[in-house]
């Protein structure tokens, strides 16, 4: 079964989707990287160059064209769910777990962060409270699974998803 990790930035996608990848001895992919190989470009120069729509359309094309191998598991960019499209793909390829934080706990995560396009403004916490609003709805609705990962280290968020992988569609 194919694990594709969704949820807003600061929750854990990458470090917990390689230890998973790890522990099942499957491939990890991240759409944020398969982006940045086929622009050539890292995510904050695409964002400062073309804008945020431009980088929303290479995500879609590359999550719609990239070849993925039998087994493996996807971390994806916290915006991935904005497109319904997107959301109709990620299903397709396995069972969608969302890796959920209160605003509060995201905004401890990555407030000393610098490589988030999307929070360089004058309020940051404003801004992740405001476009978290606007995807809750988005993130629940994908989830097959949702895993609160509030107080959790890396490991024990890992250990629940195995754990429950039995109980989710697949
Ligand atoms: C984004 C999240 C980022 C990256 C881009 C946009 C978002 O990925 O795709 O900066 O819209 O939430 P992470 O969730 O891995 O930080």
């Amino acid at each position: 079964m194919n694990i594709i990790l969704i949820g807003f930035m600061g929750s854990g996608k990458s470090a917990v989707g390689r230890q998973l990848a790890h522990a099942r001895q499957v491939a990890y992919f991240d759409t944020d990287d398969l982006v940045e190989a086929a622009a050539g470009q890292k995510i904050t120069e695409i964002f400062a160059a073309k804008g945020e729509a431009y980088f929303r359309e290479l995500e879609a094309e590359v999550l719609q064209k990239f070849f993925f191998p039998k087994d493996f598991v996807l971390a994806t960019g916290g915006g991935i769910v904005l497109r319904p499209a997107n959301v109709e793909r990620l299903k397709q390829l396995g069972s969608v777990v969302l890796l959920w934080a209160e605003v509060e706990t995201i905004y401890q995560r990555i407030k000393e962060e610098k490589q988030r396009p999307l929070l360089n403004v004058p309020d940051p916490q404003a801004e992740l409270r405001r476009i978290l609003e606007v995807r809750r709805p988005l993130y629940w609705q994908a989830a097959d699974l949702v895993v609160e990962t509030t107080g959790k280290e890396i490991p024990q968020i890992v250990q629940e998803i195995l754990a429950a992988l039995p109980t989710i569609k697949g």
